[in-house]
Parts: C-alpha cells; sequence; structure tokens
C-alpha cells in the first residue's frame, strides 16, 4: 500500500513492512534469536470500545466532548506545549473556546514532585514490604488527594516498569517488587486510590525499560552515540512476568499508561504497534490513553498509527521548537496520511479517562509551577513570558503524615533479632552510627530531585521524587525515645571517623548503625552511579561501618536503609550483630518509623519483596554498562526468561541470605489446617467476533487555509502550537522529502470492523482469567506472647519443566492476638493456574500437576496441597 507522505513519517517504520502478515507471532521463542528479535506489525490501532466494563459512560461524554473540537483543537489535546511551556511537568495545549484549561501532568510515584508543601511518601517498593492491599490503596487515594489539590490532572505514577529484572536497575525502588502479583496487586490498589481521588493514574513505563544505561538514543563520553537498547523477550515471559501487572493496573481502571525510553525487539516502545496496538489496547482491552515518555516518541505517523494518544512533553527534543505531533499531526490528518478517526481516537481516550475519574468535577485551576519556588515567576518558564503570581504555596498534605508514619512502620522487615529487640528505652549507654543516621549537611532537598546521598536515604533520586516537607531523620527520633527516659545516647555520623567510631562502640550498651544504598535515573551520576547501581554493596563504606562498630559492640543492630537488595553477607551472621532490619525509602517519618518498630510500638510484619542473595550474579544476567553488538543497535537478550529474584534462585538451587517474603515478628506464627475447596466454573472461552467500526466525530476541512496561524495570538518561544506555517503543504511541513511516497503497513488505516483477540475480551484480558477455580483457607496462629502481624503467603508449583518452582499468587497481611489464631483466606483463579501459550495466543492450564502452597515466605511453606483441576 502506497501513501503520500511526509519523510518524518517514515522514520520508525522500517521494520513494521507489510512482509509479515497482519497476524500474531510468538516473538522470538527461540532463545537463540533473542538477539535478534523483531516486533510483528499490528494494525490498525484498536479504538475504545463502547461495550467495555465500567467504562460506557465515560466513553459517552467523551465522544460528547471530541465532538465539538476543530481539528486544531484535537491535536491541542494530544500534543504537549513543549518542555517548561506551562507550570508542570507536562501539559497539553488548552480549548480556550470551551473553557478548558490545559491538562496537567505531574511526576511522581511517591507525591507531587517539584512543588511545595507536599508528603514525600515511603517509595513503591517500600510499601510492597508492607504486604497490605489498604496501605496500597490509602497511599494512593492521599498522594492522589495531594496532586488534585495542586491543580494537577494525571498522576505520573504508578510504576511497574521497571518490575526489577535485576536488583541493580536504578528506578527499581519507584516500582514495587520483581514479583509480578505483588506489583499487579500493589498497583492496581494505587490506580483505585489514587483515581478515587480524582485524578487521572498514569502507569508506567510500558514496557520492559528495566535499566538506565542507554535507555534513549544519546552520546556518552565513553562510546559516543548508542541508540536505545532493545529489551528482547520471548512472549511466554512478556505475558507470564513483564506484563502481568500492567493487566492488573488495566482490570482497575489506569486512565493513562506510559510508553517507555527502551526499544523492545528492536522497535522504540512508543511506536511499537505489536505492544502498543496488539498487546495493550487489544488483548488488554486498555481503554485509557497512552502518553510517551518525556521524549520518547521518535516519530510522528509512524507513533500515531502505532497507538501513541499523547505527546509528552510535546517537542522532539527540550524546547526544540520542533514537534513530531503538533503541527504535523494536523497536517497529517489534512493530507489522509492518518485517517481522522485515529486522532478522533486518540482525543476520545484522552476525554474518558477524564471522565472516568470525574475530573469534570474534581479539576481545579493549578496553583504551583515545576521551574520554580518563587511566588511570581513566568507562566512560560522557557519562553520567560507571562510573569505573575505563579506559585500560591497551597498546602495539600492534611494529616498525611499519620499514615506514613505507619505505612513505613509497617513496610520495615526485622531480618534478624536475637531478643535484643523490641528495645526497652531503658538502655543504659545508646549509640548511633551512620551517615544515614542524620541529617545531610544541605538539607533533605539539598540536591535537585534528591541527586545525591548526604544523611538519611528515605527515597531514590530522580524524577521518581518529591520535595521533603521536612525528614524526621533516625538520629532525632532515637536521641527523643532516649532523652523522654533518662538514658544516655551519643553518635557519629561520620562513616570515616574510625578511631571516634571505636571509641564510642565500646561504651555503649547498644549500637545501632544506619547504612544504606542508593540509586535512581539516568540523567544524574551519583559517586560514579549512572543511574542504575554499579555494585550490591552499601555506600559510604556501610559494610567496614558495621564491622567497625559490631568489632567493639556485642549488641549492634543494623538498620538498611535502600532501594533494594544490598549485600549483607559480610556481617549478617557475626555474633555481635543482634538485630537486622531492612526499612526501604520510608519518607519523610523516617526516623519516627524506625523507632516505633525499634521500642516496639510497632511489631513488625513487614516481609521482603525481593531477594536478599550474596552475590549479583545469582539474580541472573548483568544490566549493559557498554553497548552490546554496536552502538547503532545494543541489545539485551532477557534469556533467563521468567526467571528472576527468588524464582532464578529456586532454579539454580542457590540458598539465599534471606528470601523472597523472609521477615521476622516480636511474636511467632504457625500455621495449620490447610482446606481446599474447588469452586465449579465454565469452561474458558476465547474471545470472539468483531468490534464495532471506528467511530467518526468529525469532518475536519483539508484546507489548509484553514489551520493557518491567527492574526491575533501571541507567539511563546519555542510553545508548540498545532498552525500550519503555509498553506503550501510541502513549505508547511519543512520537509525538503515531503511527497516522497513510503509504504505503509497493511491495514494501518483501516477503520472497518476488527477481530476481537480470543484472550483479550475486556479490561486486563479475558475475564475468565478472574474465574476463582479453587478457594483456599488456612489458620495461622500467634503462639507468642504479642499481637502481631503475619503476611500469610499463597504460592503455586504450576508443574512445568520450564516453571518457576513456586510462584506467589496471593497474600493477605493479618492482624492476630497472641494465643489466638486467624483464618487465611485466598481464591485461586484460572489466571492463577495458567501458562501462555505462544501457539495459540492464550492463557492454558497445563496437563501438568498443581500445587498450592502456603506459609511465611517464599522458603517457609508448610502447607501444601494437590490441586484437582
Ligand atoms: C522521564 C521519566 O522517565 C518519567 O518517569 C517521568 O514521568 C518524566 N521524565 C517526566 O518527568
Amino acid at each position: 500500500m502506497l501513501w503520500l507522505a511526509q519523510a518524518f513519517l517514515a522514520i520508525g517504520l522500517a521494520r513494521a513492512q507489510s512482509t509479515y502478515p497482519n497476524t500474531i507471532h510468538p516473538n522470538g521463542t527461540i532463545p537463540g534469536e533473542l538477539n535478534e528479535a523483531y516486533s510483528p506489525p499490528y494494525y490498525p490501532s484498536p479504538w475504545m470500545d463502547s461495550s467495555a466494563t465500567g467504562w460506557a459512560e465515560a466513553y459517552e461524554k467523551a465522544q460528547a466532548f471530541v465532538r465539538q473540537l476543530t481539528l486544531l483543537e484535537k491535536v491541542n489535546l494530544t500534543t504537549g506545549v513543549g518542555w517548561e511551556g506551562e507550570a508542570c511537568v507536562g501539559n497539553v495545549g488548552s480549548i480556550p473556546r470551551l473553557g478548558f484549561q490545559a491538562l496537567c501532568m505531574q511526576d511522581s510515584p511517591l507525591g507531587v514532585r517539584f512543588a511545595d508543601y507536599v508528603s514525600a511518601f515511603p517509595a513503591g517498593g517500600t510499601i510492597a514490604a508492607s504486604w497490605d492491599r489498604g496501605e496500597f490503596y490509602r497511599r494512593g487515594y492521599e498522594m492522589g488527594m495531594e496532586q488534585r489539590g495542586k491543580g494537577i490532572d494525571v498522576q505520573l505514577g504508578p510504576v511497574v516498569g521497571p518490575l526489577g529484572r535485576n536488583p541493580k536497575g536504578g528506578r527499581n525502588w519507584e516500582g514495587f517488587s520483581p514479583d509480578p502479583v505483588l506489583s499487579g496487586i500493589a498497583v492496581a490498589e494505587t490506580v483505585k486510590g489514587i483515581q478515587d481521588a480524582g485524578v487521572i493514574a498514569c502507569t508506567k513505563h510500558y514496557i520492559l525499560n528495566e535499566q538506565e544505561h542507554f535507555r534513549s538514543p544519546g552520546t556518552f563520553e565513553d562510546f559516543g552515540f548508542v541508540d536505545a537498547i532493545s529489551s528482547n523477550v520471548d512472549d511466554k515471559t512478556l505475558h507470564e512476568l513483564y506484563l502481568w501487572p500492567f493487566a492488573d493496573a488495566v482490570r482497575a481502571g489506569t486512565g493513562s499508561i506510559m510508553c517507555s525510553y527502551n526499544k523492545a525487539n528492536n522497535s522504540q516502545v512508543c511506536q511499537n504497534s505489536y505492544l502498543q496496538n496488539y498487546i495493550l489496547k487489544g488483548e488488554l482491552g486498555f481503554q485509557g490513553f497512552i502518553m510517551s515518555d518525556w521524549d520518547a516518541q521518535h516519530s510522528g505517523v509512524a507513533s500515531t498509527l502505532a497507538g501513541l494518544d499523547m505527546t509528552m512533553p510535546g517537542d522532539t527534543d527540550f524546547d526544540s521548537g520542533y514537534s513530531f505531533w503538533g503541527p504535523n499531526l494536523t497536517l497529517s490528518i489534512i493530507n489522509g496520511t492518518v485517517p481522522e478517526w485515529r486522532l478522533d481516537d486518540a482525543a476520545t481516550r484522552i476525554m474518558a479517562a477524564y471522565y472516568f475519574v470525574g475530573r469534570d468535577e474534581a479539576q481545579i485551576p493549578t496553583n504551583f509551577n515545576s521551574w520554580s519556588k518563587d511566588t511570581y515567576g513566568y507562566q512560560h518558564a522557557f519562553a520567560k513570558v507571562g510573569y505573575g503570581v505563579i506559585n500560591q504555596h497551597v498546602d495539600v498534605r492534611a494529616d498525611h503524615y499519620q499514615s506514613i508514619r505507619v505505612a513505613a512502620a509497617k513496610s520495615t522487615v526485622l531480618l534478624k533479632n536475637s531478643g535484643v529487640l523490641p528495645l526497652k528505652g531503658t538502655e543504659k549507654f545508646t549509640a548511633v552510627f551512620g551517615n544515614d543516621a542524620g541529617e545531610g549537611e544541605h538539607g533533605p532537598n539539598g540536591c535537585a530531585d534528591r541527586g545525591c546521598d548526604n544523611g538519611t536515604l528515605a527515597m531514590g533520586w530522580g524524577s521518581g521524587t518529591a520535595d521533603f516537607p521536612y525528614l524526621i531523620t533516625p538520629l532525632e527520633a532515637v536521641k527523643n525515645e532516649v532523652s523522654s527516659n533518662g538514658g544516655m545516647l551519643q553518635s557519629v555520623t561520620d562513616n570515616y571517623a574510625w578511631s571516634q567510631i571505636i571509641a564510642l562502640a565500646k561504651q555503649a550498651s547498644v549500637a545501632v548503625v544506619f547504612v544504606n544504598a542508593d540509586s535512581g535515573e539516568g540523567y544524574i551520576t551519583v559517586d560514579g552511579n549512572m543511574g542504575d547501581r554499579n555494585n550490591l554493596t552499601l555506600w559510604q563504606g556501610g559494610e567496614e561501618l558495621v564491622r567497625n562498630v559490631s568489632g567493639y559492640c556485642n549488641n549492634t543492630i543494623v538498620v538498611i536503609h535502600s532501594v533494594g537488595p544490598v549485600l549483607v553477607d559480610s556481617f549478617y551472621d557475626s555474633d555481635n550483630i543482634t538485630a537486622i532490619l531492612w526499612a526501604g525509602l520510608p519518607g519523610q517519618e523516617s526516623g519516627n518509623a524506625i523507632a516505633d518498630v525499634l521500642y516496639g510500638r510497632v511489631n513488625p510484619g513487614g516481609k521482603l519483596p525481593f531477594t536478599i542473595g550474596t552475590e549479583v550474579s545469582e539474580y541472573g544476567p548483568d544490566l549493559i554498562y557498554e553497548p552490546t553488538n554496536g552502538n547503532n543497535s545494543p541489545q539485551d537478550a532477557f534469556e533467563e526468561g521468567v526467571f528472576i529474584d527468588y524464582r532464578a534462585f529456586d532454579q539454580k538451587n542457590i540458598t539465599p541470605v534471606y528470601e523472597f517474603g523472609f521477615g521476622l515478628s516480636y511474636t511467632t506464627f504457625s500455621y495449620s489446617d490447610l482446606k481446599v475447596v474447588k469452586v465449579p466454573a465454565g469452561n474458558y472461552t476465547p474471545t470472539t467476533g468483531l468490534t464495532t467500526a471506528a467511530p467518526s466525530l468529525g469532518n475536519a476541512s483539508t484546507d489548509p487555509a484553514n489551520y493557518q496561524w491567527p492574526s491575533n495570538l501571541t507567539y511563546v518561544d519555542k510553545y508548540i502550537y498545532p498552525y500550519l506555517n503555509s498553506t503550501d503543504l510541502k513549505e508547511a511541513s519543512n520537509d525538503r522529502d515531503y511527497g516522497v511516497e513510503h509504504e505503509y503497513p497493511e491495514g494501518a488505516t483501516d477503520g472497518s470492523p476488527q477481530p476481537r483477540i480470543a484472550a483479550g475480551g475486556a479490561p486486563g484480558g479475558n475475564p475468565q482469567l478472574w474465574d476463582v477455580l479453587f478457594t483456599v483457607t488456612a489458620t495461622v496462629s500467634n503462639n507468642g506472647t504479642l499481637p502481631g502481624d503475619e503476611v500469610a503467603q499463597l504460592y503455586i508449583s504450576l508443574g512445568g519443566p520450564d516453571d518457576p518452582v513456586v510462584a506467589l499468587r496471593n497474600f493477605d497481611r493479618l492482624s492476630i492476638q497472641p494465643g489466638q489464631s486467624a483464618t487465611f483466606t485466598a481464591d485461586i483463579t484460572r489466571r492463577d493456574l495458567s501458562n501462555w501459550d505462544t501457539a495459540s495466543q492464550n492463557w492454558v492450564i497445563t496437563d501438568y500437576s498443581k500445587t498450592v502452597h502456603v506459609g511465611t515466605s517464599s522458603r517457609k511453606l508448610p502447607l501444601s496441597a494437590t490441586l484437582e483441576i
């Protein structure tokens, strides 16, 4: 099929030739092919489905809104105004005629970035350790309320990509866990929380963005230009691992999904028709809109046809003044390259998400500015235009500090306790050690986007951050505790002041050592770590500090603040180390939360959301720190398949130091009385039939004269507008190759009814995947002397040679009084028992014998039963 097109349209279509039929191939299922994986084309881009569960009303309202729009207004709704063009990290254009304000997109997954009077919540990877659905939801809701109060439409979070393939991945801490089920449950509750607050959640980064190095094309000091890395994954791994939590987010109704910077199977994700059209909008039935990560769009028409709905921040490069969309999108509609229904669909999806979460009732004008904390400044920061009040300093924190403290304490994991904890508060001489105990010399917000590791660590660095309103340090909280009991406390917060450290350690009856390990987003390098961690060791000589203290104090407690697993093998089994706690990245109430646990006001019930091993190689393939396969096509073969984190340890029979799901309590629990009840459910039927035809919501004039710059407009420099520069389309395109013919993927513009996808049928996938096939109960008894929480965990062995030994499928956090028992109840769904079958492109329950296990961690599963399917 030949089309008349601008040259820019062709970028990225190179691999989407019509030589591949318009059907789905299992991608690179042969491991040997992973290095040269390709992503098959899939067109057309699915339009919204009026019958999608839960979306009918939003869809109607959105259609009614979009029907009123002109072509230019639709373009405005989908195209960002450019970096630093408006108050938020991203804004699309406004629709003044209808009084519709420019939609505001703002980081982050743990609060409101770039704003004052906001809260700093525990990071995703920390709240995951609470294994508490209620905490997931509450955190989401409170973050959503803060975003709403600042006048934000879309919160750029939560994160389930990276999932955490390798523990060194710089942004893992923004997400929840390398386990897809824990991540899936956490993301679903977070999405519901955010959206119940009337703000659109943007689940990100879709997909396979598992490292920071080479995530985007760029020039590096050591290597020169390097293209974006391609994460090459097979179809089964995609479905059973990386896509799994995205399906949960879609099922929970996420209004938006951000496509990621990287390539997947050698196609840039934001123009990958297989991943966006087929998998996300087709199979998963996603009804919201796909937004690009910031400058992750690398083509115009190619990305439009491949399902992108909104470009962020709108310009080709930050402040280039050019856009792949904006005027080019206008042009592509009037010259017929892109069918109008595709733009209508993008606009409808954006507005449907808006109505779905009730923004029509929740929206207030944006009252803060990302680019300055000053009260007065420029509305358009880059152009320095529009001087006036830009910050109203609205305090949106309410009483969230209380739940932040509770959540952080509930997410603390007790790894070792010889009986010293909880402390009584009457210890004779308490000594506190570590740079991680105290305040950084420039305060908690002293480094932009938290891009340094000074003082106690309570979040990682990069765009996944918020400014701390204050940060309670462990030192001040422990000092409060001790001083209110009339005790003695001294501290050394310089990790290298060895003589002072040793002198104090000798005096102490109890020593609490705070250590950390940091990571973040790749645009900031901290201590030689370009986002990703270079290793899994503690920072600032943490191991040495622990050894120095524990060498002289036989009652040393170690508290770890870290972005993920750290190596503890050099000290964890020392007799002088009487307790170890992992406190993650707890947010603003860090010190209070750890004091609550240390002094027993909170009995720890958190469980590790990852595995702590002895060396990094145990986790599987390393990150790619130097371009493989040449600078123009770095490749990353995900050849370990679904075997990451505990699944890798189990597969290779490696004993971890602390396994996934592990965590102690000040009391003890036992498990008994497993009961499995089979629930009658019908057979699984693949979805069949056809969609409707693409609805047409407008009939834009093709006369370029209608799209010229208005004479009365005050032009803002580098701002992205939808207007054409000329009535001559070649001139308007500013493209010397305008008019050159290109081959377009088959079916890309076809608006006729399309076959429904067998594994699809509703948001999240085929609804029968959630049929309950078994219910499981077990008794959990608290046989200690203190009330406590236990996270009962349910794992399944799917039984096949390519299946993990066990895979988490469900859990519940139970509060149990001493001497009492509680009943753990969990459903096992069809999805929980299924494998992805590449041949039928659907989920199947294999003939292998399936076993359910219940217990206290991935390796302590005292109860098991075979499932009679
Ligand atoms: C790039 C990051 O990858 C993304 O997570 C963030 O939302 C945007 N920048 C905007 O800051």
